[in-house]
């Protein structure tokens, strides 16, 4: 028998849509003062496709809300030291106000070794540990692009979190890990209290079925049934995966680290995939480079 939806739809094009409407204005105010329009640049190497999709997507988000863009790509064979140095001449750039490294990087480069040469004020992604820091004490900096689109998510559609229990699963440095501090902030959204499972967590399941709200990165095609989820549950799914589909136009579908039918048939609210989580990540880009250009 078909699954039967019961779930709202925390629904990321609809809210980054009105966001960005917002931004726009914010960013025509920028030029107004100015002279110009906020300007993002983002540094994609090798070709990997699906980063090179989100690059892209990247772009044209900053072209819809009037900013300036630039894509500056180089082969993977690019070294460490070339690309620091791209990295140094960005950050010495005046006609910049952010800017971007595409992650993951060619197994040569230390991501770490690049994530630090970024000058936080530029650091946009909300990745240098400057950020992370101020992320940790509640002092104003950079969010990471994804945490702080699901929270615009959950605000937008006033999604109740204090006191809640949020189980968040995968700790990962540019999803989990920060998202399990954003919702313990004394801030709306956030006061739950907060449980990080990962992959040495025991019986997954009995945790998850605790969670009033769920955060799923795992990176895990439909890891998360039904019987891992309570009934009520708000559930955000952060996987996004291309899967082999011949009876596709495209060839593929995507799917999330959530099996989509089956918990939406549990949950009270739910994040689709595609639609959720990927265009409020987005929109967190162009919010904090709008940031950076009213500095
Ligand atoms: N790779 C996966 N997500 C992200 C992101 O938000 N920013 C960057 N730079 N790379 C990513």
């Amino acid at each position: 028998m078909m699954d039967v939806a019961t779930a709202q739809i925390l629904d990321g094009k609809r809210c980054s849509e009105a966001l960005k409407a917002e931004i726009a204005k914010g960013a025509a105010a920028v030029k107004a003062d100015r002279g110009r329009a906020p300007h993002l640049a983002a540094v994609l190497v090798g070709n990997d496709g699906a980063s090179r999709t989100y690059v892209e997507a990247k772009v044209k988000a900053c072209e819809a809300v009037g900013f300036r863009s630039t894509l500056i790509r180089r082969p993977e064979t690019t070294t460490e030291d070339d690309l620091l140095h791209l990295v140094q001449g960005l950050n010495a750039d005046d006609t910049l106000d952010g800017f971007i490294v595409q992650l993951p990087l060619p197994s040569h480069i230390r991501e770490e070794r690049v994530t630090l040469a970024v000058d936080p004020r530029k650091d946009v992604d909300g990745f240098h540990p400057v950020n992370i820091g101020n992320m940790v004490l509640g002092h104003d900096g950079f969010l990471p692009a994804t945490p702080s689109g699901i929270c615009e998510l959950l605000k937008h559609y006033s999604i109740e979190t204090a006191g809640k229990h949020c189980v968040v699963v995968g700790r990962s440095n540019i999803v989990g890990t920060p998202m399990s501090i954003l919702m313990s902030r004394n801030a709306y959204p956030g006061n739950c209290t907060v449980t990080l499972a990962h992959s040495r967590t025991k019986d997954l399941g009995a945790i998850t079925r605790q969670a009033d709200i769920l955060i799923v990165a795992v990176g895990r095609p439909e890891f998360i049934s039904a019987d891992m989820v309570k009934d009520g549950a708000v559930v955000v799914d952060v996987g996004i995966h291309r899967i082999e589909d011949a009876t596709r136009k495209s060839g593929f579908r995507l799917l999330g680290d959530v099996r989509y039918n089956e918990v939406a048939a549990k949950a009270t609210w739910i994040t689709p995939v595609p639609g959720g989580v990927g265009p409020m990540t987005i929109t967190s880009l162009l919010l904090n480079t709008l940031k950076a250009a009213q500095r």
